[in-house]
């Protein structure tokens, strides 16, 4: 098995972030001077900071050389905030003094007199004002309008699922450092290394040249930094750039929770027509996105939401209106499953709602209506090689789906006020991003003359063990051991223009771009020693770090193979290119084929819930999930138990409010209530389901990523079961997270 390159030096302490870089002399620190009000912007008032000793600049939007604006998808985010302030917590300049404290004091002389302004929190009120952040998305399959009437029933329900703050352990930070002839350096902690460029280079007005970003590794990720890094990284280079010193910003723990944006909260309704037999008929969705204050990557989010509106489900009549509403919130981003979690959460309290009117198990009609090869998704993409019958066959017969409802049955008939919840939660996730463009990855592999060998893709190393990925593929492919490979710093120097890594698929698009430049040096290394020892190349191979002719080795080991071709002047580098093929998608009709293909898995969640007190806890997580030919098993388990953990922590326990004002309550992890080990399930059992992969997954290992956070919506619907067995509450408004607060409320006061 591969082993994990980095597990050693992360455990050890001495994997670096960052906060670990010895700074060079002269090196300024910022600080940056939040929004406390939504409103017009009377008096910046910026002269306290200026005369405090060891304050070097103070920069506002009016410093800006180039464009004051860092909207990815719409130019609707200015960097430093010019007239207006939208948010609290948006950025209004930036002080750089001589040591962090000096900073953070400066900052605090400051008092910017703010006249303030209308301040919506909720998607609701800003629907209701129409207050949107960019065009309502709709998406229609067959004609709902037409079978409702064809339905034994139709019910009505709405939802709401919350905000989750992404908590990576280390804040968003960064370095820059101005160069010669105005070029910027910059190190930073971001998965879009090419977004921080584009927008340093428009806000700088440079050239795109004149800026190189570098990423060594992410002290977690989890899509908060994916757009939401480029601002503290731009800010630093802004700082750099005025100031010709490098300029350090880390965001402190408290401002990064009170200035970044979360996953959004969704507001739903729907509608859900179904046979007596639970065969679904007919869905109409819509979804109120929480977008805050700018477009961010909404837009791209709520895409994703209404390409997963129907869960695993096949339905035949579908329509979906979708809305990005505009708050005066930090803009809300990207979080692992990136809208995904949001939709599937509305598909199954909907089937819930009508499993609890035709008194059926809400299993028996998931069951009914899972998807399978042939299926056509609402935007028009068939499904190919469908698993999810498989997982949820597998999960029945090996985890025993109706032994446990039995137990569940007689644990509830024996106990008054603890109750047994069992819910399934199948899975089905496209992988690619939505946007064909994006799915296009670069690597550059050199090969060094002693035999070691160097890999640069777009990927960005955050946890998730993409660098052990590619390491393990460039060694296969050049059949050499891994530790002969090191997989540099993503830097846009060595591999441009890079597409964020998101969306689960870095390990498939760097992984295939690594596996081009590898089979490209292997073929000309073997072409080489071919022409020299006068042999058939198709006799030649490598493995083990040798070259071996039909199947016998040969007195060339790698290493004098590539002392062989140096001498020859053969070269030893190769740059790979991969472009998922097949895929289009058509935005303005919401149709096409965005997704190089599914990823499917089931989970049958067994929880208990204390009637009495509003406590519970998760018994077991028992998931079938098809990896397809797993590269690293390890990695891949990781992921599927992190990504339920964080799933269940947004279902049950992680809540965010905002005051009316729009200020974040308790901006702090102490009264973050984060899945820790108590709330974690007391087992979870996963299940390698041996498929035959995808073409367009690397080495056939589905991506894996994302699609596990949604076990952990199985979770919430395991403790509404339980719920059940003690009060028949409707369901026709349900409402996540499920904290005891929440499920206390459940039970007592029949409304969450
Ligand atoms: N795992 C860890 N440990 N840390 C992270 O930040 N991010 C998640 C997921 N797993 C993340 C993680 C998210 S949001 C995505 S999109 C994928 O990793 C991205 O990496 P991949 O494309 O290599 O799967
Ligand atoms: Mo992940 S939400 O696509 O960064």
């Amino acid at each position: 098995m591969a082993k994990l390159i980095e597990a050693s030096s992360h455990v050890r302490g001495a994997s670096r972030f960052i906060e670990d870089i010895s700074l060079p002399q002269h090196t300024l620190y910022a600080a940056c001077l939040f929004s406390q009000e939504v409103g017009t912007i009377v008096d910046l008032n910026l002269e306290p900071a200026l005369a405090m000793e060891g304050v070097v600049s103070v920069l506002s939007a009016a410093d800006i050389p180039g464009r004051n604006q860092i909207g990815g998808i719409f130019a609707d985010e200015p960097l430093l905030a010019g007239a207006e302030t939208h948010y609290i917590g948006q950025p209004m300049a930036l002080i750089l003094a001589t040591t962090r404290e000096l900073a953070y004091r400066a900052r605090a002389l400051l008092n910017p007199t703010i006249e303030p302004g209308r301040v919506i929190t909720t998607a609701q009120e800003a629907d209701q004002l129409g207050e949107y952040l960019f065009p309502e998305r709709t998406m229609q399959k067959g004609d709902v309008d037409a079978h409702w009437g064809q339905c034994d029933l139709v019910v009505e329900g709405t939802t709401h699922s919350g905000f989750q703050e992404h908590v990576y352990l280390e804040t968003q930070a960064s370095l820059a450092m101005p160069e010669e002839r105005g070029r910027i350096r910059i190190l930073a902690s971001t998965q879009g290394p090419t977004a921080v460029q584009r927008m340093t280079a428009r806000v700088l007005g440079l050239p795109m040249h004149h800026v190189e970003v570098d990423v060594l590794r992410l002290g977690g990720g989890f899509g908060g930094k994916e757009d939401q890094a480029t601002p503290w990284a731009v800010l630093a280079a802004l700082g750099a750039h005025a100031t010709g010193h490098p300029v350090k910003l880390a965001l402190e723990r408290h401002d990064d929770l009170m200035a970044t944006g979360k996953r959004h909260p969704y507001s739903s309704s729907y509608k859900l027509g179904l046979k007596k037999d639970g065969t679904i008929l007919a869905f109409d969705v819509t979804y109120l996105q929480n977008g805050g204050a700018c477009a961010d990557l909404s837009p791209a989010i709520l895409e994703r939401t209404v390409c997963h509106a129907t869960g695993s489900y096949e339905i035949p009549n579908v329509r979906i209106l979708a809305r990005g509403c505009k708050t005066n919130l930090p803009p809300n981003t990207a979080f692992r499953g990136f809208g995904g979690p949001q939709a599937h959460f509305v598909i199954e309290a909907a089937i819930a709602h009508a499993a609890r009117k035709l008194n059926l198990h809400t299993s028996q009609i998931q069951a009914k209506n899972l998807l399978e090869e042939g299926d056509r998704l609402p935007f028009g993409q068939v499904l190919e090689a469908c698993h999810a019958k498989a997982c949820w066959a597998e999960v029945q017969s090996r985890y025993n789906l109706e032994q446990a409802l039995a137990k569940r049955d007689a644990f509830n008939k024996d106990h008054k006020l603890k109750k047994k919840g069992v819910a399934m939660m199948p899975v089905c996730f496209g992988i690619s991003f939505n946007k064909t463009s994006m799915n296009q990855a670069g690597a550059l592999v050199h090969i060094y003359q002693d035999g070691s060998v160097g890999v640069s893709t777009a990927a960005v190393e955050m946890g998730q063990g993409v660098n052990t990925k590619l390491c393990h593929i460039a060694a296969t492919v050049l059949g050499i051991s891994m530790e002969r490979v090191h997989v540099e710093s993503t830097n846009t120097t060595r591999v441009a223009n890079t597409s964020p890594t998101a969306a689960s698929s870095a390990a498939d698009l760097n992984g295939k771009a690594v596996e081009r430049a590898c089979i490209m040096l292997r073929s000309r290394l073997l072409t080489h020693l071919a022409a020299k020892k006068n042999m058939l190349f198709k006799h030649l191979d490598l493995a083990k770090d040798q070259v071996y002719s039909e199947g016998k080795p040969l007195q060339y080991s790698w290493n004098r193979l590539i002392r062989s071709a140096f001498e020859a002047r053969v070269d030893l580098s190769e740059h790979g290119y991969y472009a998922t093929p097949e895929i289009y998608w058509n935005k303005e009709e919401n149709q096409g084929k965005p997704f190089a293909y599914h990823t499917y898995g089931t989970a049958m969640i067994c929880a208990e819930v204390d009637i009495l007190r509003g406590t519970y806890h998760i018994d077991s997580v028992q998931i079938v999930h098809d990896f397809g030919k797993s590269l690293n098993r390890d990695i891949d388990l990781g992921q599927v138990e992190g990504g339920l953990a964080q799933g269940i922590g947004w279902m049950t326990l992680e809540e965010i409010s905002y005051d009316e004002r729009g200020r974040l309550l308790a901006a702090n992890l102490s009264s973050y209530k984060l899945p820790d080990l108590g709330a974690c399930p007391k087992k979870v059992d996963t299940h390698f389901l041996e498929t035959d992969g995808n073409e367009k997954a690397v080495f056939k290992s589905k991506a894996i990523g994302e699609p596990p956070l949604l076990y952990g919506i199985g979770a919430y619907f395991a403790l509404l079961d339980a719920i059940r067995a003690f009060k028949d509450i409707p369901l026709d408004h349900i409402q996540a997270p499920m904290t005891p607060e929440q499920l206390f409320n459940y039970c007592h006061k029949n409304e969450p």
